[in-house]
């Protein structure tokens, strides 16, 4: 595709968005329907390409799915109700979908080929292959197991004891999935808290899960319920537009219905330390997933530095957070974060070089980047790479880059936000 021309440098940005559906609790809620008994009916689910992947093999896995807008019915038979798909199974770009659907199908007795796009061909499957074999799937791949395609021959399980060597939501969540099938109790411990919206929706099916501190225990057998889900705005995706609103002069945002879950929120403590107005009203009602209305204003920012246990809770966006630093004043150090090297692109290099071309004073660092704050930025020939949250980034540089930009790539962005761009210019 031809690149794209953006060049509105607004005088202010104004306006509300509901932000779309949270992409891991969306691609969730369809594994835990497929797997459950009974109906289950999702709202505000994620239209995104990538949970469209998880759609799509679930239903190649013989599960009656139908979905209209942003609602979704899953028709769920049980885990016996997976059969052998006639089909290879494409993750598209969906790392999510691969490595949560690599658990499940290793307690299934049939055989499946896993495949997705470019980016996940180069992505390392060996952290879901190593425990999963462990327990007793078959499973193999390119350079022995190390990449897709994968191929899954699943069956009996055991459970075991596994300590997570990195700090992965999509292992743990792989780990967990095959221990609910396992004999007996299987436990994970997380070397730094992830995401946790697979233990939450494991209880919200009605399942039995134990966390104690980094522990996490699972009985294997257990029978899950169809229910209702209603997801909540996706805060990466918002995190686009709280940065947005700092940034540009003259700016209120009103963000509405943010998922707000404590193991997501460390871009709002990012903006906190950073110095930003942001304003948070939790809504009291919901108890599933915390959510909330959030309203940004344009602030003066300063650099920080981000490291350690705070990394995961913020690992999606570290791309529009290191945009915020090139506006902040003095330095940012972001450390710590080496997984941003297995992302859908290696995001330290993506968004070192991109940022680069548009005149910001920024450098990589083996777990990280630095980032010397108060430059302007000027409009560039800039690419995606075909990674969503790098694509989403640069369009709101552009936003106040001077001069036009020019994006490659920039249908990569409706992996997760499809609407990003009528967002966008709803706000000018
Ligand atoms: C996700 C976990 C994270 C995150 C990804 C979604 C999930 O990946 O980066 O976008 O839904 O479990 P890792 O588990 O690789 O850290």
């Amino acid at each position: 595709m031809e690149p794209i021309k953006l060049n509105a440098t607004p005088t202010s940005l104004q306006g509300e968005l509901f932000i779309p559906g949270d992409k891991s609790i969306s691609h969730r809620s369809v594994m835990f329907g497929a797997i459950a008994n009974g109906r289950t009916t999702v709202t505000n689910f994620l239209m995104g390409e990538d949970c469209l992947s998880t759609i799509s093999c679930f239903q190649k896995l013989g599960v009656t799915i139908e979905h209209k807008d942003e609602k979704v019915i899953i028709e769920g038979n049980g885990l016996d109700g997976l059969v052998e798909p006639k089909d290879i199974l494409d993750v598209g770009n969906s790392g999510t979908t691969i490595r949560l659907l690599s658990g499940i199908l290793s307690g299934r007795d049939f055989h499946c080929t896993l495949i997705g796009d470019s980016s996940i061909g180069k992505r390392p499957m060996t952290r879901v292959v190593n425990p999963l074999r462990t327990m007793g799937a078959r499973i193999d791949g390119r350079n022995n197991g190390e990449f897709t395609p994968l191929s899954i021959r699943g069956g009996q399980l055991n459970s075991m004891s596994y300590q997570l060597p990195v700090a992965s939501a999509q292992v743990k969540s792989a780990v967990l999935f095959a221990g609910l099938q396992a004999e007996g109790t299987t436990t994970v411990t997380e070397p730094v808290a992830t995401r946790d919206h697979t233990e939450r929706m494991i209880k919200r099916f009605g399942g039995d899960i134990t966390v104690e501190g980094k522990e996490i225990h699972i009985n294997g057998g257990q029978t899950l319920t169809g229910t209702e889900i209603h997801v909540p705005g996706d805060i990466s995706s918002a995190a686009f537009f709280l940065v947005a609103g700092c940034i540009v002069p003259n700016s209120e945002i009103v963000l509405k219905n943010v998922g707000l879950n404590p193991t997501r929120t460390g871009i709002m403590d990012v903006l906190n330390m950073m110095g930003a107005t942001v304003a948070v009203k939790f809504d009291e009602s919901e108890v599933f997933e915390p959510v909330g209305d959030l309203v940004v204003k344009t602030s003066s920012l300063s650099g920080i530095t981000i490291e350690g246990d705070i990394i995961p809770r913020l690992i999606d966006e570290i791309p529009i957070i290191a945009l915020l630093a090139t506006q902040a004043s003095g330095t940012t150090v972001i450390k710590d974060a080496h997984e941003l090297k297995v992302k859908e692109t290696n995001r330290i290099d993506t968004v070192v070089n991109e940022l680069k071309k548009l005149g910001a004073d920024i450098e990589a660092t083996d777990d990280g980047m630095i980032i010397h704050g108060g430059t302007p930025l000027k409009g560039a020939l800039v690419n995606s790479h075909g990674d969503h949250r790098i694509g989403m980034m640069l369009a709101i540089a552009s936003v106040i880059c001077e001069g036009e930009l020019f994006l490659e790539n920039a249908e990569a962005i409706s992996v997760s936000y499809p609407s990003f761009f009528e967002h966008l210019n709803s706000l000018m």
